[in-house]
């Protein structure tokens, strides 16, 4: 049976020109390799190379199969580029969209919760640190001024969040941070270049949260730590209770499924961290709780940050058919109620991890 680790190894053994340069290129040891090229001749039942005077030198149906080999990985990189696309344009869908009351939104959340999301977001001097999924920047301009002496990169892929981040940390005078447009599934950084990997409110949104956490910790040096905070939609409850209120919530996480997010992935920190294999993995849970007594929460938590959320992807959930406007508006206003001498928790999750 012929496997793209064969097609990859004949390619790679032709551009190194031995077998021991192969093997260090593929990550392989050279009698793993040799092991895997007798495999691949049996299983063909021919000879790939003609082995004279310690060199490889291809038979007429290794110069086939290279040819083939080629052209078959050259197809499949096309293919992925097309998907990176097509994930690309998705990225404009996604859910919560990238308008100025989405901004509005980003900005007033990061405010509300900072005492509770930052009070230990900090990191060695001289630290460089990525973060990954930075938005318009609301907790770029947080964190890098707890940390002076450190340099953070805060990459996106929406050029529009970028511009907007890059003003409003000039308008702050900000000077520790560099913006830069990047895809955190595909990083163009080296192995190992990060002493620390930031990631907030991102994994949600993507369909392969564990992909991208790959990405993270390959970008991450030895010993470095990975810090990520996320939500969970099935951690909120609220006084008054009301069932549209908790409809209107359950539309936005079956929408974000839908896009091929996961609106409770708070909970899911840990074992996610754990099957990439961090080390010394700790989670808080960071609970929101709002009552009358806590005038500055019910008006940037209750009201800017969640209702806002809920409100923001109405529009689209009612479209999609996920809820009906009525429920919806009832769900809005029941949620809005909460404000009013009521209550309303929800809890964040905080998680480290460190590379080992
Ligand atoms: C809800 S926002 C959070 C922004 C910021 N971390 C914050 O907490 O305010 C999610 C961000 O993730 C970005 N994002 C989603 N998928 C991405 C990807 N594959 N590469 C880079 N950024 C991505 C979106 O463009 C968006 O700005």
């Amino acid at each position: 049976m012929v496997e793209i680790r064969h097609l990859k190894l004949i390619t790679t053994i032709h551009k190194a020109g031995s077998l021991s340069e192969a093997a260090k290129v593929l990550h392989l040891t050279p009698s793993a390799l040799s092991h895997q090229l007798k495999q691949l001749e049996s299983s063909l039942d021919t000879a790939i190379f003609y082995r004279t005077n310690n060199q490889l030198l291809f038979t007429p149906s290794g110069k086939e199969f290279l040819k083939s080999a080629k052209e078959i990985l050259s197809q499949l990189s096309q293919m992925k580029d097309r998907i990176q696309d097509i994930e690309e344009v998705q990225l404009e869908k996604y859910i919560h969209g990238f308008s100025q009351e989405e901004t509005r939104r980003l900005y007033d959340q990061a405010s509300s919760i900072e005492q509770f999301l930052h009070w230990d977001s900090t990191w060695p001097d001289d630290s460089l640190i990525l973060e990954a999924g930075c938005g318009v920047g609301a907790q770029t301009k947080i964190i890098a001024p707890k940390n002076p002496n450190s340099k953070f990169i805060a990459v996106d892929l929406s050029e529009k969040s970028l511009k907007q981040a890059a003003s409003s940390i000039q308008e702050l005078d900000i000077k520790n941070v560099v913006f830069q447009k990047a895809d955190i599934k595909k990083l163009p950084y080296a192995d190992n270049h990060f002493d620390h990997v930031f990631v907030c409110f991102v994994l949600e949104h993507v369909s392969q949260p564990i992909q991208v956490l790959k990405e993270l910790k390959r970008v991450l040096k030895t010993g470095g730590t990975i810090t990520v905070i996320e939500g969970d939609h099935g951690s909120t409850y609220f006084y008054p209770d009301s069932v549209d209120a908790q409809n209107a919530i359950q539309a936005q996480v079956n929408l974000q499924q839908q896009n091929g997010g996961n609106a409770n992935i708070g909970r899911s920190i840990f074992p996610m961290l754990q099957t990439v294999d961090f080390k010394d993995i700790i989670v808080n849970p960071r609970q929101i709780y709002v009552d009358e007594s806590k005038p500055k929460l019910v008006e940037g938590f209750i009201k800017s940050t969640f209702t806002a959320m809920i409100k923001g992807i109405a529009e689209e959930a009612i479209a999609k058919k996920i809820i009906s406007k009525e429920t919806m508006s009832k769900g809005i206003k029941d949620l809005l109620q909460t404000a009013n001498g009521g209550t309303f928790c929800y809890t964040f999750f905080k998680g480290k991890g460190t590379k080992s």
